[in-house]
């Protein structure tokens, strides 16, 4: 049992935390549980080091923070333990092992779902020397940062999040998606800005490629604000670069953040990482406290 308080320190000015004193192997205290929600809900990713960790203890670990959702690709899920999706551009008997390459495009996991996803807990097993690194944006403080305007606009659309739409345009490089897949994925429309449940605070939720259009809009303006927000979203001022390390895990807050992977060479170099994805609740915008005064 991990009986230590963690201890965090600062990855970045924007956003995350490294996390010190946790063995995700061993079983965790419910007030251990809770101070790690809260300091996922307040800076966005917590980095974990060194951890030695079985698919069966990183799904335990897991299950601390919510139930857990296979994905829909689940070609890619773990033979036998689904709950583990794997990330990986590694061939064993001439088969891929995982979703090769991650997703380039900045993005939110399973926003295109009903309820998206809670947050993502993400262990490194083999990484290239060079490249491959997990890039998160802060969409807390990106949105703070948002002239009044832009903050104006958004907060009255929804963004009509489409998985069959990105898989059929932006990723050439996998197997289609089955009539049986594409059924369990329809667009769903979800608030571009959403009030965080745990902090209260307002984040900009977009994800690039994967947002088709804003309801009601025509699809060229709406990929034009989408193209202005995300770049705006995704200045370096508002990201953590990691360069991962065998053994470190990473739990980010889909909530409040965005992520991509940097490219690396495919041919040389192995990359293997396995993934665990909370479900979490549907996206809101609660008005601001000023704003409700005026309503009452
Ligand atoms: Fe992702």
């Amino acid at each position: 049992m991990i009986d230590d308080s963690p201890t965090f320190t600062p990855l970045s000015p924007a956003i995350g935390m490294e996390v010190h004193g946790i063995d995700m192997s061993r079983p965790a205290p419910p007030d251990i549980i809770a101070r790690l929600n809260e300091a996922l809900s307040h800076n966005s990713i917590l980095l974990f080091r060194d951890q030695d960790l079985a698919p069966e203890r990183h799904i335990a670990f897991s299950r601390y923070f919510g139930e857990l959702e296979p994905h829909v690709a689940d070609q890619y899920n773990m033979p036998g333990q689904p709950e583990i999706f794997i990330v990986s551009n590694v061939v064993e008997n001439g088969r891929e092992i995982g979703a090769r390459g991650g997703a380039r495009h900045w993005h939110s996991d399973y926003s295109y779902r009903e309820r998206p996803s809670l947050g993502s807990l993400f262990h490194c097993l083999e990484c290239p020397p060079e490249g491959g690194q997990t890039q998160f944006a802060s969409m807390y403080t990106a949105y703070e940062a948002l002239p009044d305007e832009k903050k104006e606009l958004l907060a009255g659309v929804r963004a009509v999040h489409d998985y069959n739409y990105y898989w059929t345009n932006y990723t050439p490089h996998r197997e289609p998606l089955t009539e049986e897949q594409r059924r369990q994925v329809p667009p769903v429309a979800h608030p571009a800005l959403r009030t965080h449940p745990v902090s209260g605070r307002r984040a900009l939720y977009l994800a690039h490629q994967v947002v088709s259009h804003f309801e009601g809009m025509e699809f060229e303006e709406s990929q034009e604000i989408i193209e202005e927000i995300v770049s705006f979203a995704t200045e370096a001022r508002f990201v953590y670069t990691h360069e991962w390390r065998p053994g470190d895990v990473i739990f980010w807050d889909n909530r409040s953040s965005m992520h991509r992977v940097l490219p690396f060479d495919e041919e040389r170099h192995r990359r293997r990482m396995h993934r665990t994805t909370l479900k979490g609740d549907r996206p809101y915008l609660a008005p601001l406290p000023d704003e409700a005064g005026k309503a009452a």
